[in-house]
């Protein structure tokens, strides 16, 4: 891919701190929707937020961080933090996807999680974003803007299939299905990333 080369129409196109900007707006509204929005919509919006979370920090995991990891110094560090706030959000989600959101004890939990993922969504905006930026140029940029928007396109556009029935015991990851076919999506397209 040549640099400046426009794969599409839309801003976010060219340039993957667009893109993750956008997803961090339909985050926020979704953990909005969910804590504080009609109770009768209330499954339908977590269901909806943890697929989109999947995939964003799926990606994100694949892309950015690793681009970050392999610059070294303030990049390495930076990811390294990202990372471990991620995996302790897919603890949390994975844990809450096992309950019913009427279930005692679930609004609690949700609360927390979503305290920690606005947390986490502003790390990246005040400090990885910039980084990013200040050290990837116009064609990588646009590159990890196509590997993740491959990750949105591809991966399934409801709930993994076995969410709606995961046992309420499940505590192996229920989630991991959605996150393995996002990271395949992100690696077939693996050759244009920088
Ligand atoms: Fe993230
Ligand atoms: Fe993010």
């Amino acid at each position: 891919m040549t640099e400046g080369h426009t794969v599409g129409t839309m801003p976010e196109s060219n340039d993957v701190v667009l893109l993750l900007r956008k997803q961090h707006g339909q985050i926020r509204d979704l953990l909005d929707q969910v804590a504080d929005g009609p109770a009768d919509r209330r499954r339908e919006s977590f269901e909806r937020l943890t697929h989109l979370l999947v995939v964003h920090e799926t990606a994100e995991q694949e892309i950015d961080h690793t681009y970050l990891r392999r610059s070294g110094g303030d990049g390495e560090r930076v990811a390294a933090r990202r990372t471990a706030e991620e995996d302790d959000a897919t603890r949390a989600l994975d844990a809450l996807v096992a309950m019913d959101p009427d279930d005692a004890g679930f609004a609690e939990r949700f609360r927390a999680l979503r305290r920690d993922l606005l947390d986490h969504a502003a790390a990246e905006e005040d400090e990885e974003f910039p980084l990013l930026h200040d050290m990837a140029g116009p064609a990588a940029l646009q590159a990890m803007a196509k590997a993740t928007r491959a990750a949105e396109m591809l991966a399934p556009t409801r709930p993994h299939p076995g969410l709606d029935s995961v046992p309420k015991k499940a505590a192996a990851g229920p989630l991991a299905g959605l996150a393995d076919r996002t990271r395949d999506a992100v690696r077939a397209v693996r050759e244009h990333l920088p």
